[in-house]
């Protein structure tokens, strides 16, 4: 089912996005969204604990995943898809258990994350250890170079505690990885984290950069999107596990 589901689209319109995938949800038996509350508490627990099975990882990757975030995890520069290869395990799990529940505001990853379409507890824990062993690009988008001398001031100051050094996450609090993370993306979550959109925020966080002005806030980001991973890809690296699949195929763009 879950190859059919991927079909359907999102679809732009006057730089707006429409999901398209919403009323094909419903014909597909999946249950629309916003009515379908699979929250679990312990689901996210148990996923955490599992051994994961890295081969049925990348099976449910190849049905579910690779037409939005492609068959390298790279996500597209410059749009709403973020590379996720390279993030920490507990993070993902965390991640899309968040979507299930609803905690964070997306329509096509709260649809992609419901247990009809992605399963149980073991599915989650064995997409996520696929994921997380994928190398990360070497060409993620930059923000301005103009401003990283007080990037990495702020950086050191304010979000290495939670985030690393290099900001390479904390698998323990499930603190993202957020080094070499595309520009884009990074603004796009940092505005929702502070407006309160995305609901799992860190409340710490949330305070913390309240009172951020527009130019710090481009400093910091670009700063930590200037980061840089120690899993990168080599240039050139393809994911042999799926050469199947059609490399001139682009998401639609959202924002
Ligand atoms: C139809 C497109 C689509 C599909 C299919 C899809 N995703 Fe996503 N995914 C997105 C978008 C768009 C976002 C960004 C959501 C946001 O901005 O809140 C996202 C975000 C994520 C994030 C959070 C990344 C971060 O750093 O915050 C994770 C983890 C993720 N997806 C994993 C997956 C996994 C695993 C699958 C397969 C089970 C999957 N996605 C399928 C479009 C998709
Ligand atoms: C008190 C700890 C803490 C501090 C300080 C903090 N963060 Fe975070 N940050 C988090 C946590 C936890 C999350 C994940 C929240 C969740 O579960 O979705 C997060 C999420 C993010 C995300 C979204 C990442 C993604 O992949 O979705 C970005 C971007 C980010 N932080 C940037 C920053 C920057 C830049 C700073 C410093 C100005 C900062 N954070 C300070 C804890 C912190």
């Amino acid at each position: 089912m879950s190859r059919s589901i991927l079909n359907l689209f999102v679809s732009s319109r006057k730089g707006k996005i429409t999901y398209s995938l919403l009323a094909g949800a419903v014909t597909m038996g999946l249950a629309a969204p916003s009515l379908a509350v699979n929250t679990d508490p312990d689901e996210f627990e148990a996923a955490i604990k599992l051994t994961p099975d890295v081969e049925n990882g990348k099976k449910l990757y190849k049905a579910s995943c690779i037409t939005c975030h492609g068959p390298e995890g790279w996500g597209v520069p410059g749009s709403g898809y973020p590379q996720i290869a390279g993030q920490l395990k507990n993070v993902i799990i965390k991640q899309l258990a968040d979507f299930r529940a609803g905690n964070r505001d997306n329509p096509i990853m709260r649809a992609f994350s419901s247990r009809r379409a992605l399963g149980g507890p073991q599915d989650i824990a064995d997409v996520a250890a696929y994921v997380a062993s994928l190398p990360m690009t070497p060409n993620n988008e930059q923000g301005f170079s103009l401003h990283l001398a007080e990037g990495k001031r702020i950086y050191d100051e304010m979000c290495a505690d939670c985030h690393g050094e290099n900001g390479e996450g904390d698998p323990e609090e499930h603190v993202p990885r957020i080094q070499g993370q595309h520009y884009s993306y990074l603004t796009r979550q940092f505005n929702w984290i502070r407006n309160g959109r995305r609901r799992n925020g860190d409340e710490k966080m949330i305070k913390q950069i309240k009172n951020f002005t527009p130019r710090e806030q481009v400093a910091v980001l670009s700063y930590v999107a200037s980061l840089k991973p120690k899993n990168v890809a080599p240039r050139g690296w393809r994911n042999h596990d799926f050469d199947g699949f059609d490399r001139s195929w682009r998401p639609m763009r959202i924002r």
